[in-house]
This record gives C-alpha cells, structure tokens and sequence, in this order.
C-alpha cells in the first residue's frame, strides 16, 4: 500500500513509518516540521535502507493538501498531524482546535476528492476523561479535561460521521502512553522546551539536560503512592498502525476503534526504577504535589485489538527504558538543525 503518513517526521510517525517500510509499504511523509526537525528524514533513510517521498507542508491547508493527495493518490492515510500538548493547549485553545481540527477536515476533503478510501487516526486515551476503568472501546461517555483532549473526542466524532456518509474505512487507535525509541537508537522523541510528559523527563535529567526530576504526586491510592499508567513501546504502537491498514478493509463496519496498551499498569517510581537500571545510575528526583487533572491510574483493555488484529505488545518496560536510553544518550539534545539530505517532493497547489 502507498500510505501517506500525515505527522510522518514526528515522534509516533516516523517509528511507524520505520514499520510501514519493513512491512513492504510505501510512506510518503507529509510534515510542516512544526514539531520535528527535517534531519529525522535522513534518519529514516539510513534506517530503512530506502529513499523516501517527503513533503513540507501544512496540511491545515486544504488546497496543499488537496494537490499532494492527487498527485500521490495514496491507498491509504494515517493522521498524526496536530499540536500534542495537554497544559499547552489550556493556554492556547484556538490554535490547538484550529490546527488539529483544520487538519483533520483537509485530509478528509482531499481523501473524498481524491478516492482515498482507508484512514487510520491518532486518538488518545484521554477521550475516556475520567470514566470508570475498565476503559473499553464500547465507552458510549466520551469527554476530555483538556482542549487538546477535545480535540480527539472531536475528531473520532468528525471522521466517524465522514465515514459513514462517504462510505470510508476509518481506524480510531487510542493509545495510551507511547515511550520508548526504536532499538537503533537514532530516532526517538524530542520534546522542544521542558518536558511535559514523564519518559522524556526522565531521559533529560538522566542525559543531564534537567537537574531533577519531580515527581508528581506520592500520596495516591495505589501500591506505592505514586500514579499509574499504560506505558507502551512505540515501535510496539507503529506495528499496531501497520495491522489496523492491513486489515481495515476486511470488517463489516466501516468504523473501528481500537485501545492500544499492554493492559498493565506500572507506576511512577517503578518506571524511574527501571530507567535506572537500565542507565546504571540513579537519577536526581523529589516528590512534589500531585499534578492538576492526573488521575491516580489508568491502564488500557487491549482485548479487543488482540481479538480483532491479532495485534498485542511484546517489548518490555525494560525494554522501553534501555531503548529510550540509547536514543537520549547518543543524541543527547535530539535531531541535528539544517535540512534534510534528500530533496523534499513538491506540488503547485491553486
Ligand atoms: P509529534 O508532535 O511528535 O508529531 C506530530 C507531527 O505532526 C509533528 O512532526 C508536527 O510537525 C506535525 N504537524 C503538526 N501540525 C501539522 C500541520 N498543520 N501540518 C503538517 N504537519 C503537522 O507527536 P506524536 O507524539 O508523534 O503524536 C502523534 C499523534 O498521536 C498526535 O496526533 C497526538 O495527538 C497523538 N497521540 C500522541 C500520544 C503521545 O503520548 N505521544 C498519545 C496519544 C495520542
Ligand atoms: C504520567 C505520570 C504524571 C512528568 C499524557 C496526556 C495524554 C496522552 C499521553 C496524548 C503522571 C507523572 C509526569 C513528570 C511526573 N497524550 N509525571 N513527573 O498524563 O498519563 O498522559 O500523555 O494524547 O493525553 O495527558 O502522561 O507522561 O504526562 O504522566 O511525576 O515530570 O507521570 O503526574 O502521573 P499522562 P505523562
């Protein structure tokens, strides 16, 4: 399949445009490198062994994105394209629905015009907002604390109504919390600033980017005080993209949804215990106040993927750390600047 991954050179992108190659696909990236840095392409390149069709583009841009889509007329999309930042969001709400939402309705409009038919979706386990566990896929109160997370309930709502009028095959994969780097140790995330999330905290103040690490919260509910989550390994994630595309076509429905997670919770301090084990040392950290909005524990049902996909994690939380840990360590401040080696396709858009 020719699938053009929309958010191919960001962080859960380009690991599963690493997947999509070894699986015999052909991706096209199509990025505006708001969030990721041209160099990630030279990367995918060394990795995959292949020259790869890339574009810089906005793809809130309907015509742009319009003009790729018939000159590629890929067999599939993946959208990863969109702002990712809970707390970012709350400060900036406009940007985050006009960014994530104009995207979303671009590559609708161009799939439609284009004869697309196969859309897999970024969706999150935020939509879940604060539902009971077990979280499973048949969770008819979607909601979201944040705009960012709003943005995904909006999304699944906006694609799924799109589909069923324009007879699309669509894929809401909600994942819960992607870690990890793909085991070369040349492509991982590289959160721009402070980071947010708890795995690229954890990497910074191991590479010495960051003097501590805080951790939010020791006075939950749970086995040890601190919160738990779902951690997954993301090259575990974008073989999870690979199955859903390879196997969309086949349901009855025309909209599926699935949760992406290994099903087991682990909480804060244990996944620092196994980072330092995985780094040999151990790392600055103190407890600070709970986090505004954190839940004490969230952890995915995975049932239903594994029934209907065949598609379950396999790599490990040691093995989230140690890969993690080869990435930071051998690019301690992310991506090289400059651009990419190769030159980007283009398109002259009306
Ligand atoms: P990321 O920021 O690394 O990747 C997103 C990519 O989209 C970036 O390369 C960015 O430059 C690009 N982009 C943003 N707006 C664009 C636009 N208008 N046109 C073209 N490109 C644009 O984020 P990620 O962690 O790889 O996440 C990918 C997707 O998965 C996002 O939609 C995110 O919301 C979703 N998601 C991520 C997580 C997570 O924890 N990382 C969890 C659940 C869902
Ligand atoms: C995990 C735990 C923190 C940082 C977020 C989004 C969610 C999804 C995945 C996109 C929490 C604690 C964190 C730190 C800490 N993204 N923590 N010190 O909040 O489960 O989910 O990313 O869709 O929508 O909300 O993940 O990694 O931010 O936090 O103690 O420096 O680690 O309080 O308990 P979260 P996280």
């Amino acid at each position: 399949m020719k699938v053009l991954v929309a958010g191919g050179a960001g962080y859960i992108g380009s690991h599963t445009v690493v997947e999509l190659v070894k699986a015999g696909h052909e991706p096209v990236i199509v990025d505006n490198f708001s969030n990721s840095k041209e160099t990630v392409i030279d990367r995918l390149e060394e990795i995959t062994g292949t020259h790869l069709t890339w574009y810089r583009a906005d793809l809130a841009d309907q015509s742009l994105t319009r003009a790729i889509f018939e000159k590629e007329t890929p067999d599939a999309v993946i959208h990863f394209a969109g702002y990712k930042a809970v707390g970012e969001s709350v400060e900036q709400p406009l940007d985050y629905y006009e960014n994530n939402l104009n995207t979303t309705f671009s590559i609708a409009r161009a799939m439609i015009a284009s004869g697309c038919d196969t859309i897999v979706f970024s969706s999150s386990a935020t939509v879940y907002g604060d539902a009971e566990l077990p979280l499973t896929e048949s969770e008819p109160h979607l909601d979201s604390l944040s705009p960012y997370g709003y943005t995904k309930v909006a999304g699944e709502r906006i694609l799924t109504d799109i589909a069923q009028a324009h007879d699309l095959k669509l894929g809401l994969l909600r994942y819960f919390n992607p870690v990890g780097a793909d085991a070369s140790g040349r492509i991982g995330e590289n959160p721009l600033g402070r980071p947010n999330n708890l795995m690229p905290a954890v990497a910074k103040v191991a590479a010495g980017r960051q003097d501590k690490l805080l951790i939010f919260g020791d006075d939950y509910p749970t086995r040890d005080g601190s919160a738990i989550r779902d951690y997954l390994h993301v090259t575990d994630l974008a073989k999870a993209h690979v199955v859903a595309l390879e196997k969309l076509g086949g349901f009855d429905s025309s909209v599926k949804i699935w949760n992406l997670g290994t099903g087991k919770g682990t909480s804060v301090f244990e996944l620092v215990a196994a980072f330092e084990q995985a780094c040999g040392f151990e790392l600055a950290k103190e407890v600070a106040p709970r986090r505004a909005g954190d839940r004490a524990e969230i952890y995915a049902t995975p049932t239903l993927a594994l029934e209907e996909l065949g598609w379950q994690t396999e790599l490990t939380i040691e093995d989230m750390c140690t890969d993690t840990w080869r990435w930071q360590s051998n690019n301690p401040d992310g991506y090289p600047d400059g651009e990419a080696q190769s030159t980007p396709s283009s398109v002259n858009a009306s």
